[in-house]
């Protein structure tokens, strides 16, 4: 079980010590929103290239935006090693997918909440991830939507059933009450915003989720 401790939910004053302080995680997870695909807005690549000397963890970039193809590069050279971006986006998801693979980056896709699992069904074998909302995507601090269960088991069935390798991440409301949940339906990474940050001793609260 990898734990990927989300960036919104840290205080912006502090990101270079707030990112320090959950390296007992395995992933650092930047929430990337352009005001447009989502209602709200975040940071953009010169945030991520600050932050990735002070980290050794996989740089988790997600990608809440309409127009994501022209902006992988940027995001690439900051220092992202994997990057999620939406079904739902407004370009070709396979081009934004050779995008992503042309820097040597591993490519994953995202769906909302309300999007069937069945929209990701011609791009699972190029897929190095599969990220499934259990929030409206735009902001932390949500309450999880257990209705993501079953595109969970979907997904896992789906890639036992084609050979693939794909891994399960979730993200939005996960904690100690609702991550059990989602191991239990499949995942293998979790995204926690809140319930990292919103803790005094986030080595603690990141162990407490990898061993649930
Ligand atoms: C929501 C973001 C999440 C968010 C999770 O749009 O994609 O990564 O930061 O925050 P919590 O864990 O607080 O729900
Ligand atoms: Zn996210």
């Amino acid at each position: 079980m990898k734990i990927a401790p989300s960036m919104l939910a840290s205080d912006f004053t502090r990101m270079g010590e707030c990112a320090k302080s959950v390296s007992a995680a395995d992933w650092l997870h930047l929430d990337i929103m352009d005001g447009h695909f989502v209602p709200n807005i975040s940071f953009g690549p010169d945030v991520v290239k600050a932050l990735r000397p002070l980290s050794d963890l996989t740089f988790d970039v997600h990608l809440m935006i309409s127009h994501p193809k022209q902006y992988i590069r940027q995001f690439a050279e900051a220092g992202a090693e994997i990057i999620t971006f939406h079904v739902e986006c407004d370009d070709d998801i396979d081009e934004t997918i050779t995008e992503i693979e042309k820097y040597g980056v591993k490519p994953a896709l995202s769906l909302k909440p309300g999007t069937p699992v069945e929209c990701l069904y011609p791009y699972l074998d190029r897929l190095y991830m599969v990220l499934v909302m259990t929030v409206e995507p735009g902001f932390g601090g949500q309450k999880f939507m257990p209705s993501a269960l079953d595109k969970l088991r979907w997904l896992k069935a789906e890639r036992e059933k084609r050979g693939l390798h794909y891994l399960l991440e979730v993200d939005g409301g996960v904690d100690d009450t609702t991550a059990p949940l989602c191991v239990e339906a499949g995942a293998d990474v979790l995204v926690a915003g809140s319930a990292v940050f919103g803790k005094d001793d986030r080595t603690a609260a990141v162990r407490r989720l990898a061993a649930l």
